[in-house]
């Protein structure tokens, strides 16, 4: 059967996720790929409710366990009704993040362990996994300042610092695993650079998939 490839764009908050996920996307276009956006939470009309119980500040207190399932709720739906036909399909799914963000906002910001979010990982997407997950980096005090310059924080952007760097770290770490599967990039340099180095990323992933055709 043929598969599309499935790319993910992940970072802490205000690493600049929003632009250069148009970039890839503008690009894409130029080479005639043929994609489908979407992100996580989210994606389908469904798991775009889901995340907006989950991103909306509330009185009460959200328990983790239901952020954690939550997330993955979402994500069985966005896998059944997107990402799984898109990709049958042959087409690119371009995500604004996935599982990773688990590991890193669930695992490494709440404290889950991440055995356990493996193990729900497997159940809910059996083999499937992101061909490459894009990762851009910088350090937290420079995503705070440009996440605080915008009028509202949602209940996650609303952490502490000390959350965020565990965050970071998540991302990092799991990074240097899996190098093969990961591409981090300065996200702390000027933009031009950022997207340089996008594009030697996503070049290498265009020649990738010509080839297995
Ligand atoms: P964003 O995609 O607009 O940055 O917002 C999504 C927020 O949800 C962001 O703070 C990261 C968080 N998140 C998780 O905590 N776990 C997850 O699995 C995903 C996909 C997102």
């Amino acid at each position: 059967m043929q598969s599309g490839i499935f790319v993910v764009l992940e970072g802490g908050e205000g690493v600049g996720k929003s632009t250069n996920m148009a970039f890839m996307q503008d690009y894409l276009r130029q080479h005639q790929i043929d994609f489908v956006h979407s992100r996580e939470p989210g994606g389908t009309e469904l798991a775009e409710q889901i995340r907006a119980l989950l991103l909306v500040n509330r009185d009460e207190k959200v328990a983790d366990m239901t952020e954690l399932l939550l997330m993955f709720a979402a994500r069985a739906q966005h896998l059944a009704n997107k990402i799984r036909p898109t990709l049958a399909q042959g087409k690119w799914l371009l995500c604004d993040r996935f599982t990773d963000a688990t590991f890193a906002y669930q695992g490494g910001g709440r404290g889950f362990d991440q055995a356990l979010i493996k193990q729900l990982e497997t159940m809910v997407q059996a083999e499937l996994r992101p061909h490459c997950t894009i990762i851009l980096d910088a350090p937290v005090e420079v995503g705070f300042a440009r996440a605080r310059a915008r009028a509202s924080l949602d209940r996650m952007e609303s952490e502490d610092l000390a959350f965020h760097q565990r965050v970071r770290q998540t991302y990092l770490t799991r990074a240097a695993e899996m190098p093969d599967k990961y591409a981090v990039i300065n996200a702390d340099q000027p933009l031009s650079q950022v997207q340089d180095d996008i594009q030697r990323v996503l070049d290498g992933l265009i020649q990738q998939s010509q080839q297995s055709k």
